[in-house]
């Protein structure tokens, strides 16, 4: 009693003193009485949703098609595809020599009435100089940046692929990226920074996967808005490690904004990284996915390690997160 009390207080007097935030607190979770779920991340190179739904590129397309996950084939070699895009022997036009293959990440999830806490870990790799980017590194403000993508439950194959949905052959540095000078007609996204974002298939009014020319075929705002509404969207939070949290949405494109329920830190531990984080349960904020306990989500996880931006991270295939429920990552309450 006392102590949730003295907590109200210190929190009040933070508040009064101007440092408002609705965002939660990542508290004292007991992490050791938690269960780790281990997996590896793997470097992805350009295989979008379009590569992964031909045949002639991707192996598992028949089986994918009738409806098996991603995680059913690849849980136990992601370490082994990584190397191949790495190296540039599959998928891969621009490899970055030195970079590593794989990250192997240890994730815990816990909850209570309010939040989901989520708690990272994963080793510091070696630095590997980027051709072509100045000074050998893409984002030189950020050595890590770590990303949770949420499916609501709408979007076509997320609950099967993941992040993989959202993935496509036209965005930035992929292989049929529309040039710069091309961007200026698209109505519906912003294309100022000089690419296309991330979006889902539903948010366009084509779906060609061998043209893979879909990124300016975009659905009125009209149709946009109802999506926004009906939940088909993928939720979208990231750490990035100058110290910002942010969250938004994919629909027809990435939307990150500072985060307004969401909180992650994190920090160098020995030879880890490790980021915790604090999000609410309860959706405050456009294509924001309320959680609920009793209740499963397909997730992915996305690395950037080593300064690194756009599609050269590490990802995760689709897992499951139950809070009390079913899936490779158990949340348990706290
Ligand atoms: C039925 C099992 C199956 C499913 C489901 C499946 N794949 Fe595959 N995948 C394969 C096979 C087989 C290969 C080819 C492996 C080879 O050539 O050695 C492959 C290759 C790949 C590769 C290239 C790396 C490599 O090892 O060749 C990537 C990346 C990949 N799959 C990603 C995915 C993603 C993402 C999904 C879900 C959207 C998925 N796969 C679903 C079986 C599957």
């Amino acid at each position: 009693m006392r102590l949730s009390l003295l907590s109200t207080l210190v929190a009040s007097s933070v508040m009064m003193a101007g440092a408002v935030s609705a965002a939660p607190k990542i508290k004292d979770i007991n992490w050791a009485a938690v269960p780790a779920t281990k997996t590896v991340l793997f470097y992805p190179g350009q295989t979008s949703i379009e590569w992964i739904l031909t045949g002639t590129d991707h192996g598992g397309l028949r089986a994918f098609k009738k409806g098996d996950r991603c995680f059913e084939c690849h849980s136990e070699e992601t370490a082994d595809m990584g190397a191949k895009m790495v190296s540039g022997a599959k998928a891969e036009k621009t490899p970055i020599p030195g970079k590593r293959a794989s990250v192997p990440l240890t994730v815990k999830a816990a909850y209570d009435a309010d939040n989901l806490y989520m708690r990272f870990e994963f080793p510091i790799g070696a630095h590997a100089d980027v051709p072509f980017a100045k000074g050998g590194k893409m984002d030189p403000d950020n050595e890590i940046k770590l990303a949770m993508m949420i499916d609501a439950g709408k979007v076509d194959m997320a609950a099967r692929s993941g992040c993989w949905t959202s993935c496509h052959s036209d965005n930035r540095d992929m292989p049929t990226a529309p040039a710069a000078t091309a961007l200026g007609g698209a109505k519906g996204i912003d294309t100022k920074a000089g690419y296309v974002t991330k979006y889902v298939p539903e948010s366009r009014t084509q779906f060609d996967t061998a043209k893979r020319d879909n990124w300016d075929k975009v659905k009125p705002q009209a149709e946009l808005d109802a999506m926004l509404k009906n939940g088909t969207f993928l939720d979208l939070t990231r750490f990035k490690s100058s110290g910002a949290s942010e969250q938004g949405y994919i629909l027809a494109e990435r939307v990150l904004k500072p985060g307004a329920d969401v909180a992650y830190s994190g920090k160098k531990e020995g030879d880890k990284w490790v980021v915790t984080m604090a999000r609410a349960l309860k959706s405050t904020q456009p294509g924001s996915v309320a959680l609920e306990a009793g209740k499963s989500y397909t997730v992915g996880f996305a690395v950037h390690d080593d300064f690194a931006a756009g599609r050269f991270h590490h990802v995760s295939v689709d897992l499951k997160l139950g809070l009390d429920a079913e899936g490779e990552i158990k949340a348990v309450k706290q």
